[in-house]
């Protein structure tokens, strides 16, 4: 079997037709391996990471190639089609919106950013009351981070500097990435120098001993930014911990950003994932399953925070297209109206339920299986070295693809469940048996 998503030998498997998934070609599918070698040739090898299947539909649950193969999809594509792939009403209104014709609008007013904010800020936590539109999750935690600083700066100069968690994710631009976990530079500049300061995951000692171990004074801190609950581990951070951080910030004037760009948006069986702890944040950002389709992120905050840029000084070409909010404002309406945050919620019971035995089965190789919702994740773990497993983890998800079940090669020991919140429960049933079947095989071999 092809043992790295670089490899484009194809691989035989064994046929599979379910009510759901449809395997009928080795996997590299030899037909596609042309299209494959000649993407590489023009994209940079950034772009391999992803397993080589041919996207060519995707709705619902299921993505289909062109050669007939079809799979469940237990990665939302990346976290993103929450309402499904291609919802009937995201599509309708999409289309509504390019055949008015008015496909773009930059800060000028215009109807849909309109509509989508007042939404957007209606659902968000009580105090919250302005949001701003952009493309991508990682510019919205830019701007989340600018605002900070600049709420910093109207109380000192020194008030500057940025902190975030060991282990979080925020993105790929300047800020973001300086604010997401790992080494000590960014793009070979230390990261303080950047004004930007990790402390490490929250662990028993608490936000205060953690904060001391830096040797930060307060006076230099404008704010935090943090996933509510990270994409990696999927573990939600100690309550009391979060409780401290508030404690402090309040204390010392720091504001608090909580990124939901991956566990937002209903995910985790409630709208704002924050809300599993019952503290209020000064700022939030979203993206990816914000609309569910078209690039749609935004920065949500309290009015006195929202309102420190000039104007014309915080805004995106892009930002708020009216192509890309009509398919937010019908995503969030869906999401209401079929109820999908109270079905993450359930779907994520029995989740729970049905991966409970496969990590009694391994107990030397399933480290842990953290999530809320469909937010799941499989830790596993060398049983020899004790460290995260990742060759094992990465063969179990490209072996899973080769049965019919969607799942994205992490390189970091865990496999990820994060299905569509509209995934069929017995299609969900049926994703989870062949993982455990593929988990029983390699772990036992
Ligand atoms: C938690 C989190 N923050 C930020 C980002 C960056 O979003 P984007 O890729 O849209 O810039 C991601 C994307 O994976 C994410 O998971």
């Amino acid at each position: 079997m092809a043992m790295s998503v670089l490899d484009l030998t194809p691989a035989p498997t064994r046929p599979v037709k379910t009510r759901f998934r449809r395997i009928v070609t080795p996997i590299p599918v030899p037909q596609s391996i042309d299209l494959i070698r000649r993407l590489r040739e023009v994209e940079p090898r950034s772009m391999a990471g992803m397993v080589p299947i041919v996207w060519h539909r995707a709705q619902g649950f299921q993505v289909r190639d062109p050669y007939g193969n079809q799979w469940i999809d237990l990665s939302s594509g990346i976290v993103m089609a929450n309402s499904g792939h291609a919802h009937p009403r995201v599509l309708e209104a999409i289309r509504r919106q390019t055949d008015s014709p008015l496909l773009f609008t930059y800060a000028y007013p215009g109807q849909v950013r309109q509509r989508l904010l007042e939404r957007l800020v209606k659902l968000a936590p009580p105090g919250l009351n302005k949001a701003i539109l952009f493309s991508s999750g990682t510019e919205a935690n830019e701007c989340a981070i600018t605002l900070m600083r600049r709420h910093g700066q109207r109380i000192s100069p020194r008030k500057a500097g940025i902190l975030s968690l060991e282990g979080n994710y925020h993105g790929r631009t300047l800020a973001a990435k300086a604010a997401s976990g790992g080494e000590d530079r960014v793009d070979g500049i230390p990261r303080d120098q950047l004004g930007h300061f990790l402390l490490p995951a929250p662990g028993a000692n608490g936000f205060a001993a953690d904060l001391k171990s830096r040797g930060l004074d307060p006076l230099d801190v404008a704010g935090i930014i943090l996933e509510s609950i990270p994409g990696v581990t999927t573990a939600c951070h100690p309550l009391e911990y979060m409780r401290e951080l508030r404690d402090w910030a309040n204390r010392h004037r720091v504001l608090i950003a909580v990124d939901e760009i991956q566990c937002g948006i209903g995910r985790t069986g409630k709208m704002f994932a924050i809300e599993h702890y019952g503290i209020a944040p000064d700022l939030i950002t979203c993206g990816k399953g914000l609309s569910s389709s078209l690039p749609v992120s935004a920065v949500i905050g309290a009015r006195e925070v929202m309102d420190l840029a000039p104007p014309g000084e915080m805004s995106s070409t892009f930002g708020g297209n009216p192509v890309c909010a009509a398919a937010a404002e019908a995503n969030l309406e869906l999401m209401e109206e079929e109820g999908l945050v109270e079905r993450a919620a359930e779907l994520g019971e029995l989740l729970e339920q049905w991966l409970a035995p496969v990590a009694r089965r391994h107990p030397g190789s399933i480290g842990e299986v953290n999530g809320r919702g469909l937010f799941y994740s499989i830790h596993l773990r060398n049983p020899e070295t004790g460290q995260p497993w990742v060759e094992m983890a990465d063969r179990v998800a490209l072996e899973c693809v080769r049965r019919g079940v969607l799942l994205f090669v992490t390189g970091r020991g865990f496999l990820k469940i994060v299905p569509p919140l509209t995934i069929d429960r017995e299609a969900l049933k049926e994703a989870v048996e062949v993982m455990a079947a593929v988990l029983d095989a390699e772990l036992t071999a």
